[in-house]
């Protein structure tokens, strides 16, 4: 049925990468103020392309921060389903700009791979929908599902405001499933559905000891460096078995199952490579998990960033006066990120030396999910893996986060299909990001095929 849109994708692949060069062109940094024009002029841009291709309801919607793209198309009809496609348009700063090969805001391919800032993370990902959409607009074929678009510009920094808009337009986001294109794949030619996500909670200390930095020879010895006392408190953050010492850390961590266990351990799943690929010859997991266990299925706590002292070239002999850490932690099942926010002030309120003060901020946080295995949704979505992959696909959990879906989940009442083609060496968040354009066009394929499934 879907056979005129299939022949579009493979005649149109060179036009839908020159779409999507033109989409990553656009900076749309959300974490950078100086940035916002551009944050909403990849909104216009992605609005103008969704309406030129078709489709027949489209608006830039303000929300308090940066603004969503709504788009739907109904004329399926009520007796088919309704799809909800969430994605964003926001990317991550590109800092460090000289370890780019290629400017990051300037698409080239190398090697069959998009490199840009975006390119899988999450622009691409995105653009395998709309492309999808176009296939069938532009062969005169009626969309075999209903179809909503939601695509945000603040996912990089937290979803602050779609929660609560969400909230405000639930009839009109009412779907039978919310699809999501922001996740990988197991491997390049293995396609896989992901079943879980990590929640996160992310906080700030900052420490102050002296009212201003020292001579660290005059008064050296007699003060508390803010710095050292911040390198002890995190140093005592995890135990020699790699567990977090937090108190009640784990409380309500719900216990891998064994047969889970078992499936993952059944996984092509190469340690040595994926160390390989990162630079590493040896991992560091909490004691008893294997890798893949600890990065996608156990709770975490790592330093994102700190700073105190003394930054530049040569050496300057200073005593600070303060010293901050960034502190992000992964939680799974059973974990809430207020609750974890609390449980760490509570430390390091407790562990805090008496010669300095400290501000502790709690900067954001998301729920952790788990999606239903069992849902009509997956089925039509694991044949159109198999259609175009021609092999099963895994179900397999991943360690990153995206915020809204546990909210989206809860306030539209529906599950959530996370139906990815990134790879872990996409090098999202990092400098040289890529998307490989083959896994772009099997996205495409793979989503006209998951509506016609899905909808007969
Ligand atoms: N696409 C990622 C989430 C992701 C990455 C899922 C890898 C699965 C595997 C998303 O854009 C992201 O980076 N999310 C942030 C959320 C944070 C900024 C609140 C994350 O996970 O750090
Ligand atoms: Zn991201």
């Amino acid at each position: 049925m879907a056979d005129a849109p299939l022949d579009y994708v493979s005649d149109h692949l060179d036009a839908f990468d020159a779409d999507l060069s033109d989409f990553l062109r656009i900076p749309s940094i959300s974490a950078d103020p100086a940035y916002a024009a551009d944050v909403r002029r990849a909104a216009d841009w992605l609005a103008d392309h969704l309406s030129q291709i078709g489709f027949p309801t489209v608006e830039v919607r303000e929300t308090g921060g940066h603004p969503v793209v709504f788009a739907e198309d109904r004329s399926a009809g009520a007796d088919k389903p309704t799809v909800l496609v969430y994605g964003h348009y926001d990317v991550q700063p590109p800092d460090p700009l000289d370890l780019w090969t290629s400017p990051p805001f300037e698409p080239v391919v190398r090697d069959g791979q998009l490199y840009a800032r975006g390119s899988a993370d999450d622009k691409g990902q995105v653009m395998m929908h709309v492309k999808a959409a176009e296939a069938f607009y532009k062969t005169g074929t009626p969309l075999p599902v209903n179809l909503k678009l939601i695509i945000e510009g603040e996912e990089e920094v937290g979803s602050h405001h779609l929660a609560p808009y969400v909230d405000a337009h639930q009839g009109e986001l009412a779907c039978d499933v919310i699809v999501i294109s922001d996740t990988a794949m197991f491997d390049q030619g293995i396609p896989s559905i992901t079943v879980g996500l990590r929640g996160l909670a992310y906080v700030q200390v900052n420490l102050t000891g002296p009212d201003r930095d020292l001579h660290s020879g005059v008064y050296g010895g007699g003060v508390e460096n803010p710095a050292n006392a911040l390198a002890k408190l995190i140093a005592d953050l995890h135990d020699a078995d790699h567990r977090v010492t937090v108190e009640g850390f784990y409380d309500g961590v719900v216990p891998l199952k064994a047969d889970e266990r078992a499936a993952w351990a059944e996984l092509p799943f190469d340690e040595a490579k994926w160390l390989g690929e990162i630079g590493l010859t040896v991992g560091k997991t909490e004691k008893g998990y294997t890798i893949l266990e600890a990065t996608t299925a156990r709770p975490t706590l790592d330093v994102n960033g700190m700073g105190s002292g003394y930054q530049g070239e040569g050496s300057k002999t200073v005593l600070p006066s303060k010293a901050f850490a960034k502190i992000s932690c992964r939680l799974v099942p059973g974990q809430d990120p207020k609750d974890i926010a609390q449980k760490l002030r509570r430390h390091f309120e407790t562990h805090l030396p008496d010669t300095m003060t400290m501000d502790f901020v709690e900067l954001h946080g998301g729920q952790p999910v788990l999606m239903d295995t069992d849902q009509p949704a997956m089925t039509a979505a694991m044949d159109a893996l198999r259609e175009t992959y021609g092999r099963d696909a895994y179900f397999m959990r991943e360690g990153g986060s995206i915020p809204v879906v546990a909210d989206l989940k809860r306030i539209l009442g529906v599950d959530a299909l996370l139906l990815g083609f990134g790879l872990t060496a996409d090098a999202i968040h990092s400098p040289d990001e890529h998307f490989g354009l083959d896994r772009y066009h099997e996205g495409i394929a793979t989503v006209v095929r998951f509506w016609g499934n899905y909808g007969a």
